[in-house]
């Protein structure tokens, strides 16, 4: 097995967990929170596998200072987590929450009185379902009210939290909410969620200056998911499919962040169904952030398939490849592709591993442990593809696993745990795993 210690890292890298607020926080009609697209979306039959919805979840919101514990005790030094604007504003011209506000503050306060840097993403997707009925990302209408509540959030929560990721993982807010449909609020069309993109994008890009005004000395960034893309083969169809690839699911992403414009040979590929971009956008989209989150979980594999729209390319899925209970193919190599080819290509500044993780069929043994070492491994490994990266130059400022607790996995329901931490969901006992006790070893510098 793969020797990695924690010595092998900057004395100051950020060791983190991360977590989002509609996977874990339940309290779904708790102090004036009302419904987001995923409560709408979960609620509708035939969407989640196991029918579920995120209605108590973790029960993260009464159980907040107990998980925050779990986080200290594991001997962590940040906590990303996401804010539901739902608990924040109810309408569009309303005022805020104040019982919102208030959880907020107290959940930042309990991650600075335990050690925990506090990284708050400002949307992991939970829009709420007034704005939805309005036309949703679609409408740039729904552009001001993100902006409106960035603003609140940011005066409310500035002097204590100086990371801010704007958005999380674009390419799901669009594309699996509006493309293939398997995510709230489940459209499928590929104009539309082009649209939805880059509305999506502009709403980073708008909100980075108004969070340096209320923050001066705020770190600003945005976390996408990125794949390295590999051939299914070596014909010459195959390498060329993957540019065409790279060119929806990451260059789409990374080329109009850092000042270059939607890449042409996507833009000619999807021809009439690009966005419409108004004056003033792509320059907005360019604002500078000051690092990049990067969200890694597989590789891509594609071949040449003339036959798909727009792209002309198909995922395969090849029979000889590592996979975890989820099937995501486990590639730690995969890693330090991506993180080399990020700062290769793009000014990204410092860069964050701000999601990585696996998911596993986990259960309590007859011992009462919970001895995940599949998870275990693919974490050591893919710290030590951190390692390398960082050995070949690269700026990694530090890593946050996915996640502290099992959570609700969006389509999948409670299928699939991807927690450092199991959550038995009938008592919501919360049992850290063997790959949580290894990950707090390290952290503490006592494994070797
Ligand atoms: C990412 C999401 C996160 C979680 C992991 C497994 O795409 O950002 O919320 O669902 O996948």
């Amino acid at each position: 097995m793969t020797m990695i210690k924690r010595t092998d890292f900057a004395s100051d890298f950020l060791w983190g967990v991360s977590t989002s607020a509609y996977q874990i926080e339940g309290a779904a009609d708790v102090d004036g929170r009302v419904p987001s697209i995923w409560d709408t979306f979960s609620a509708t039959p035939g969407k989640i596998r196991d029918g579920s919805t995120g209605a108590v979840a973790c029960d993260h919101y009464h159980r907040w200072e107990e998980d925050l514990d779990l986080a200290q005790s594991m001997g962590l030094n940040s906590y990303r987590f996401s804010i539901a604007w739902t608990r924040i504003f109810n309408g569009v011209d309303a005022e805020p929450n104040p019982k919102g506000l208030e959880f907020y503050s107290k959940l930042v306060d309990g991650m600075l009185a335990r050690g925990l840097q506090p990284w708050c993403t400002l949307y992991h997707w939970d829009l709420p379902q007034y704005l939805e009925d309005q036309g949703g990302w679609n409408n740039r209408a729904t552009i001001d009210a993100y902006l409106q509540y960035v603003d609140v959030i940011t005066k409310l929560l500035g002097g204590r939290v100086k990371h801010w990721i704007t958005h999380n993982e674009p390419w799901c807010t669009a594309m699996h909410g509006n493309w293939d449909g398997m995510h709230a609020p489940g459209n499928k069309s590929l104009p539309l969620a082009l649209q939805i993109c880059h509305n999506v994008l502009v709403s980073h890009g708008r909100a980075v200056p108004l969070i340096r005004a209320n923050v001066p000395d705020a770190q600003i960034g945005i976390a996408l998911s990125l794949h390295p893309i590999k051939a299914g083969s070596d014909s010459a169809a195959d390498q060329a499919a993957v540019s065409r690839h790279d060119a929806l699911r990451n260059r789409w992403f990374l080329d109009v962040l850092y000042g270059r414009g939607y890449p042409a040979e996507a833009l000619a590929l999807v021809g009439k169904d690009a966005p419409v971009v108004e004056q003033g956008d792509m320059e907005a989209i360019a604002a500078p952030c000051d690092f990049l989150g990067v969200n890694y979980y597989f590789p891509e594999v594609v071949v040449d398939a003339p036959d798909e729209y727009p792209l002309r390319t198909r995922i395969i899925h090849p029979q000889d490849r590592q996979r975890t209970d989820f099937g995501w193919e486990v590639s730690p190599e995969g890693l330090v592709t991506l993180l080399e080819r990020v700062a290769r290509d793009y000014p990204t500044g410092d860069l964050y591993v701000t999601e990585n993780g696996s998911s596993y069929d986990d259960h309590i043994g007859e011992d009462g442990a919970v001895t995940d070492t599949a998870r275990r491994d693919y974490l050591i490994r893919h710290l030590a593809a951190m390692r390398d990266a960082i050995a070949a130059g690269g700026k990694i400022k530090g890593y946050f696993a996915w996640s502290l607790l099992d959570n609700f996995e969006w389509a999948e329901g409670y299928l699939r745990r991807f927690g450092l931490t199991y959550i038995d969901y009938p008592t919501q006992r919360r049992i850290v795993k063997q790959s949580g006790q290894w990950y707090s070893a390290f952290v503490r510098g006592q494994n070797s």
